[in-house]
């Protein structure tokens, strides 16, 4: 059975790490366009900048919860049947032992060079000070996708789509484009659509089924019932 995983905030909720839409959320606190587009950089580095810093230190701290650790444990069980996307930038399933998450927003423990492309290895604060290690220049920027950019690895996603038996989405509002069109695309291809949530979404009723509850306890018991 080839199964296609979709994570989001929620999935990283009870690590400590704020989801965006809640109550409470990210998106209550902050400006999404000053601190997550191109033109919010362009106008204010030194904000976007601070934000990411900030998320930075955050996911720094926090740890894996039983949900991380129960998807490391399906893929080390599916091995390539499993296709693991995550929204989230962080680390967090990496240290619950995944290798194979696609980011598809780019991941915070990352620096991309706006000159040169370059990637790096990043855990600590950024800065337009910052000097890229490839080219020289002062012009890294976090490795996440901003708003109006264009997310990592759509390619392997939709390929994987186009082959699953089975789609789930934990974890997310299902708000933001294209992951929020992942049902429609895994639903068109006649594979089975699962939600994972604390509570029900807007997009509820596009998934065959749904497990309601806090993602350490249910994405454990739902990993339980296939390995
Ligand atoms: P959201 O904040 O939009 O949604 C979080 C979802 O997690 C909600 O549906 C909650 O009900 C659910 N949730 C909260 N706590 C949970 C828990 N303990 N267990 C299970 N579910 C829980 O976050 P995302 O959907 O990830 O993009 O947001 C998508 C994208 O919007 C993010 O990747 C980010 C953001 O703007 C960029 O910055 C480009």
């Amino acid at each position: 059975m080839k199964l296609v995983v979709l994570s989001g905030a929620g999935l990283s909720a009870e690590s400590g790490l704020g989801t965006f839409r809640d109550k409470d959320g990210l998106w209550t606190k902050y400006d999404l366009s000053e601190v997550a587009t191109p033109e919010g950089f362009a106008a204010d580095p030194d904000k976007v900048f601070a934000f990411y810093n900030a998320r930075r230190r955050n996911a720094v701290e926090a740890q894996p919860n039983a949900a991380h650790y129960a998807l490391a444990e399906l893929e080390k069980a599916l091995g390539d049947d499993l296709t693991l996307v995550t929204q989230n930038v962080d680390d967090l399933l990496e240290r619950a032992g995944a290798t194979s998450a696609i980011h598809m927003h780019g991941e915070l423990m990352s620096a991309l060079c706006s000159e040169c492309g370059h990637r790096e290895p990043w855990r600590g604060d950024l800065d337009a000070t910052s000097v890229c290690n490839a080219c020289g220049a002062r012009a890294l920027r976090p490795d996440v996708v901003w708003f109006g950019e264009t997310p990592y690895h759509l390619d392997r996603i939709y390929a994987a789509l186009e082959e699953a038996d089975l789609f789930v989405s934990i974890g997310t509002s299902g708000e933001v484009y294209p992951a929020a069109g992942f049902v429609q695309t895994a639903d068109q291809v006649g594979a089975k659509t699962l939600e994972i949530n604390l509570a029900p979404t807007d997009g509820s009723r596009l998934f065959d089924r749904r497990i309601l509850g806090p993602a350490s306890e249910t994405v454990p018991a739902w990993v339980k019932t296939l390995i």
